[in-house]
């Protein structure tokens, strides 16, 4: 991040010398955190002395893990906390050329807040709300001074992740988002503009997705840590989907659900009964200790629930020795065969051999158990699929059909993990696991330029900059091809009926016209365009 000297922030003509950051949260702080770093003077605002002491509890433990991790000189750590001036009324921001507010998503509190935060500041000073999904031009409507009212969304962690939305409203005046992206510059962010729609761009397509596991963790489709490494190993993704709603908490994705649900009402949007459950519960993440996960024992994820094929689940089991390999003939099936005996084991083709386990090699959008039931031996029958390729430490997905043997599948693990595979268990449904997370996702982004919200590009790099995504999901997308993408959802859809899972007509059009999202750029807003009446009608 540049630093910068105190008080020379000048931008687009407005200096920006002090500003009030109202809650100071995980994310409240993160930001106090962002703008001090920067050379910015912040007053800290909380409701009491308590909250106001663990929020710069929050701020000082990170930036000490900065000093001790080397990153920060344990002098510019002090010179940093000196620009942090902590404050419990709002009387002490009366100065302050911009005030971001990031308290819990409650539309009467942030209005409150706003109300309040125009009686006391300068009529030129900027108000920003860090909502993640409320109506910007509702919290705009509280105050006296609409026009110079945006939201400013950052993401957790605020001092690491580069993404910061800029949401202007339609009654902002002329620059004042300008203005405030060339702060967020200035503070070593990339702004994103956009207009005030529900969880903008980021949250209106992680929040889905991230329900979408919890979704999959409530219906027993696989265990928590199958699922998130399904999303770290077999996407790429930097933390999986239930890691990353304890890092967010539970209670805020609730809240973001909600609104999504309010403002669309589509059944995508609707939160997993479970998701409401830990929150009324108190599990609302790591802030809470219990999420998910528990991270009260070990900070590693942890779950009673857990199947340990290593020797759980009753069976223990080391890799077979002979296996019967059934595959369509492709070039993965090719590349498994000659693993397996590079690894030692005996494979055979015939189904009538005797082996201990038979490997169905199994691919998206053809289920595994018409594949047993051939080989006349389904409980010692498992399907293998490998989303990634065949290499170490990429993922494999081991699927277990309704007549899979717990011995079958625990022998197929063991197989997998000698050929150094990352083995997560699916079920034998369409997407496997990794495409029951990833295709609706891929869909979100795509409905979302269909409707002519954004670009394809602003959606890569508002989900790089901002969720640490490796690729952005139209980068994905193009690499699995639209065609595999659109069949893939054309399964589930088939299968569970789920509106949600019908595919959009714009990925349709790319996987029949083979035009890449990424390549056309202005095309896709065209093409966006044309669907708007289809996406309303959704
Ligand atoms: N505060 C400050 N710095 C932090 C931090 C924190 N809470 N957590 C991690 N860091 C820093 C570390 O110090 C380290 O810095 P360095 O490289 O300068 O030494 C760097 O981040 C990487 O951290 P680690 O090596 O400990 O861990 P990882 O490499 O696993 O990265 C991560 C951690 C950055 C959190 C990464 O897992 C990630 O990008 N996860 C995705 C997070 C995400 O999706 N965020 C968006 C959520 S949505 C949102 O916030 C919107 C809201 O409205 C809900």
């Amino acid at each position: 991040m540049r630093q910068l000297k105190d008080r020379d922030c000048n931008v687009a003509g407005m200096d920006i010398r002090e500003v009030a950051v109202i809650g100071l949260g995980t994310m409240g702080a993160g930001i106090a955190e962002v703008f001090a770093r920067a050379g910015i003077g912040v007053v800290a605002i909380e409701v009491d002395s308590g909250a106001l002491n663990h929020g710069l509890g929050i701020l000082d433990a990170s930036l000490s893990k900065a000093v001790s991790r080397g990153k920060l000189a344990a002098s510019e750590q002090a010179v940093i906390r000196a620009r942090i001036r902590p404050a419990t009324g709002f009387s002490e921001a009366a100065a302050v050329d911009l005030a971001v507010e990031a308290v819990p998503e409650r539309m009467e509190i942030k209005r409150q807040i706003f109300a309040e935060l125009d009686r006391v500041t300068s009529p030129a000073a900027i108000l920003a709300t860090n909502t993640s999904s409320l109506s910007v031009t509702a919290i705009a409507a509280a105050t006296k001074r609409p026009g110079r009212v945006v939201g400013m969304h950052f993401f957790n962690p605020a001092p690491v992740m580069r993404l910061v939305e800029v949401v202007s409203t339609v009654l902002a005046d002329d620059g004042v988002a300008d203005t405030v992206a060339t702060l967020a510059r200035q503070l070593g962010k990339t702004p994103v503009q956009v207009s005030d729609r529900a969880g903008f761009v980021a949250n209106a397509l992680l929040l889905p997705y991230l329900n979408q596991a919890v979704g999959l963790l409530e219906a027993g489709y696989a265990s928590p840590e199958d699922i998130d490494r399904a999303a770290t190993a077999g996407i790429g993704l930097p933390m999986g989907p239930l890691a990353l709603l304890d890092l967010i908490g539970l209670d805020t994705a609730l809240s973001i659900m909600e609104v999504l649900h309010t403002e669309f009402g589509l059944t995508r949007y609707v939160p997993a009964p479970l998701l409401r459950r830990l929150v009324d519960a108190g599990r609302t993440g790591r802030k809470a200790g219990l999420g998910v996960y528990d991270y009260s024992r070990t900070p590693a994820a942890e779950n009673a629930d857990v199947i340990d094929y290593s020797g759980g689940n009753g069976v223990s089991s080391s890799a077979p020795d002979t296996v019967t390999l059934i595959g369509s003939g492709d070039d993965a099936e090719a590349d498994l065969a000659t693993a397996l005996a590079s690894a030692g084991v005996n494979v055979t083709r015939n189904a009538a051999h005797p082996s201990e386990l038979v490997l169905i090699a199994a691919s998206v959008g053809r289920p595994v158990l018409p594949a047993a039931l051939a080989a006349g031996r389904p409980e010692q029958s498992v399907g293998l699929h490998l989303p990634g390729g065949l290499a170490p430490g990429k993922l494999a997905e081991l699927i277990q059909t309704s007549l899979s043997s717990d011995a079958a599948v625990a022998a197929g693990h063991a197989l997998a993990a000698r050929l150094g595979l990352t083995v997560v268990c699916a079920p034998d449904r369409p997407g496997f696991l990794v495409g029951a997370l990833l295709y609706p996702h891929l869909a979100d982004a795509v409905h979302m330029v269909q409707d002519g919200y954004a670009t394809a590009l602003d959606i890569d790099t508002a989900m790089v900059l901002g969720c640490g995504y490796p690729q952005g999901p139209f980068q994905l997308l193009d690499a699995a091809g639209a065609a595999a993408v659109l069949a893939g959802l054309e399964a589930m859809h088939t299968a569970y009926g789920y509106p949600s899972f019908a595919p959009p007509p714009l990925l349709a059009e790319h996987a029949a016209a083979g035009i890449e999202f990424r390549s056309i750029g202005r095309n896709h807003q065209r093409l966006g365009a044309d669907h708007r009446s289809a996406a309303s009608a959704r």
